[in-house]
């Protein structure tokens, strides 16, 4: 064969498997075997190495992976990436569209789609050639994932029509893809990816795109980045027919709809189909349709006001009662927890779940060995919806309670009034252990590095007994313990001594004195300003004060009563521990903030933002951070692995957000 034919063969090879891999990936509808698309994809990879100059972009043999990269070069997104204002019931649904009918008049049409529970992508093409592919990053800058991308098959390496342009969508991992993942990382001993999303976000994050390439992601393309209309397109519904014919893969379930009667009903067509699908979605993005509406509605900062992303409430999966742990807290309440076998709920793998104290158990009749129906509060935390009775093995005891402390033995009590078991015993081990990792806890002392772990093991080793021993402790000694290394040992060190000089409402809340939480802390150290002023309170003095009721009041004066306490507040004040307020007070009134005068408590992780920071943020706004959940807040912000206090605000009523709408309303 002359060069000539074997440009042209190569030429014709690289049309022909893109279009077999097209038909393939992308249309799901194969035109040739899989042995006459690998055979002629050998001869191609043959014919390359033998001509290395033949080797084009866009050959199909450029989606195995390349060479493995030192790092990822960041990329400004042309037009920044936006997010998508939430919907969660219908009534949001009716005063977004009421909100749409305002702006651009009654006739109008929606679109609805499946919104694909992926990470956000863009690509860039040039002349019909993919040059580059990037996360979303913050939104403005976002990561060069192009090697990455190529290996995916339904990224087209070359359109249809040599223009240029971007096209955003969603990159995925289909359900199967995950399970045959998982499968193989357990077999092979690594750690399990908790979702699909996950799974398709840590492949794409791979330096090495040959992982990529094994990993079978996918892509469902849903905009174009920038102007539609210099495409002379006029509508959303057009664009995506128009990213069709140019070789992307966009996702075929949209639906036009020309009410708010039709978008509900596309909605709960596919709440009731999600599990059919190959794909995880965890809602419908309903978008108004023409551009010209489109641009009289305009954006917020954050987020078009054309379009909303309706969330799906919770989902409910079966799974299987393995035991119950219990756990004491630091006030030695029992805390009983249901160990699942592990399934997989609304997007996350649950193995636990919080099963409140004993007369939840016993109303919900819960036993070992019972299947029962688990579902995510909030989407967030995972709870015992329910025992499928009619499926109970034969021979399964009712769950009891201890009589005695599973981490000291001592006899439980169940004080009046309460649900809770306790134990009572002030040596008990477990309690001291919570107290101290209370005491160092991000809202008390913040002394970081301090993990339960550690703590445990200093009270084993007895190098501390209490909070105070924590101030006197020496490098020598802490690097004596496990798996402490120097760097780590200073960094402790130096995170202990700084708390020194904690103001007080960090000391006060740390102590961990029953009733008061950072709130009532606080208020407490602004007030009284000194350790001593406070420990010599009057209660008329306590009760005179805004915000604390007889409650709190009666526990201060029991715990300033005792001679241990007054024993601990001398050994930390001769440790030099701060005992006074050095805040600063700020007047409040006249802040325009959703938050200004609202009782707000954080809970869960957080991600995008430190805890501290989000208080800080929130106080600054004049809103008020308390530690617990009771008849008197305003509003909850659940991270994730929320637990109790989730659990609470829902039981009252609370609002409650997640953290991606407290860091849109901070940043208003
Ligand atoms: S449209 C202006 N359509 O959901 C924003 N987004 O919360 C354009 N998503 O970041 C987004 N499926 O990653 C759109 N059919 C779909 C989607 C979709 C999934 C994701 C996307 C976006 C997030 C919005």
């Amino acid at each position: 064969m002359d060069k000539k034919q074997l440009e042209q063969k190569v030429a014709e090879y690289n049309k022909l498997l893109s279009e077999y891999g097209y038909a393939y990936y992308v249309l799901d509808q194969p035109v040739v075997s899989d042995n006459v698309y690998d055979q002629m994809l050998h001869e191609l990879i043959a014919i390359e190495e033998a001509n290395p100059e033949l080797i084009y972009p866009d050959s199909p043999t450029q989606r195995v992976g390349g060479e493995v990269l030192k790092g990822f070069n960041k990329i400004e997104h042309r037009y920044p990436m936006l997010s998508l204002g939430n919907a969660f019931n219908e009534r949001d649904l009716r005063d977004f569209d009421a909100r749409v009918r305002a702006s651009v008049g009654d006739y109008f049409s929606y679109m609805c789609e499946l919104k694909i529970d992926g990470l956000a992508i863009s690509l860039i093409y040039q002349d019909g050639l993919l040059q580059t592919g990037a996360t979303r990053g913050n939104g403005t800058i976002g990561e060069d994932i192009t090697e990455n991308l190529k290996t995916v098959h339904s990224v087209p390496l070359r359109l249809n029509k040599a223009i240029s342009i971007e096209a955003r969508g969603e990159c995925y991992m289909p359900k199967k893809s995950f399970a045959n993942l998982n499968k193989l990382r357990e077999e092979n001993g690594e750690e399990l990816f908790a979702n699909p999303r996950n799974a398709a976000a840590g492949s794409l994050r791979q330096l090495d795109p040959k992982i990529a390439a094994s990993r079978n992601l996918a892509t469902f393309i849903y905009a174009l980045g920038g102007n539609g209309e210099d495409y002379d397109l006029t509508s959303h519904s057009e664009t995506l027919d128009f990213m069709d014919k140019l070789g992307f893969q966009t996702n075929h379930e949209r639906q036009k709809c020309s009410t708010i009667e039709d978008v509900l009903a596309y909605i709960e067509e596919w709440t009731a189909k999600r599990s059919e699908l190959a794909y995880e979605i965890d809602g419908i993005v309903i978008k108004v349709d023409r551009f010209d509406h489109q641009q009289e509605l305009g954006f917020t900062a954050k987020a078009p006001k054309w379009s909303i992303a309706y969330k799906f409430p919770a989902e409910e999966v079966v799974t299987k009662v393995l035991d119950v742990d219990l756990t004491v807290g630091r006030t030695g309440v029992v805390t009983p927890t249901a160990i699942l076998e592990p399934v997989l709920v609304a997007g996350t793998t649950v193995q636990r779940a919080t099963l409140h104290n004993e007369d939840v158990i016993r109303e919900k009749d819960i036993r070992i060995g019972d299947f029962v129906i688990i579902r995510k509060a909030g989407d967030i935390i995972p709870e015992v919806k329910e025992v499928m009775l009619d499926q109970r093995p034969e021979g399964l005891e009712p769950f009891k309670m201890p009589t005695n402390c599973p981490a000291c033995d001592s006899e439980l009590v169940r004080l009046e009034e309460e649900v809770a078991l306790r134990c009572v015993n002030p040596q008990c081990f477990a309690q001291i252990a919570e107290g101290i990792s209370h005491f160092v806890s991000r809202n008390a002392m913040n002394i970081d590095g301090l993990g339960e772990r550690v703590v445990e093991q200093l009270l084993r080793e007895e190098l501390i007994k209490d909070v105070s021993d924590l101030y006197t402790l020496n490098k020598e000694d802490v690097l004596a313990m496990d798996r402490m290394g120097e760097k780590s040992v200073q960094n402790l060190l130096d995170a202990i001594e700084a708390s020194k000089s904690n103001s007080l409402e960090r000391l006060l809340f740390g102590l961990g004195i029953r009733h008061v939480g950072s709130k009532a802390a606080k208020i407490l150290a602004e007030r009284f300003e000194t350790m001593d002023s406070l420990a010599n309170a009057e209660k008329f003095e306590l009760l005179n004060i805004d915000g604390l009721g007889e409650k709190i009041a009666d526990s201060i004066l029991a715990y300033f009563n005792k001679q241990e306490v007054r024993d601990l507040i001398e050994r930390l004040r001769g440790l030099n521990v701060n005992l006074y307020y050095t805040g600063k007070k700020v007047n409040t009134e006249d802040i325009d903030s959703v938050f200004n005068g609202k009782v707000i408590v954080l809970t869960g992780k957080l991600s995008q933002l430190k805890r501290q920071e989000a208080q800080a943020k929130i106080e600054e706004l004049g809103g008020k951070v308390t530690g617990s959940v009771s008849k008197k807040t305003d509003l909850v912000i659940a991270g994730e692995e929320a637990g109790s206090k989730l659990a609470k605000a829902e039981q009252l009523g609370v609002e409650v957000w997640d953290e991606a709408r407290l860091v849109e309303e901070l940043s208003k």
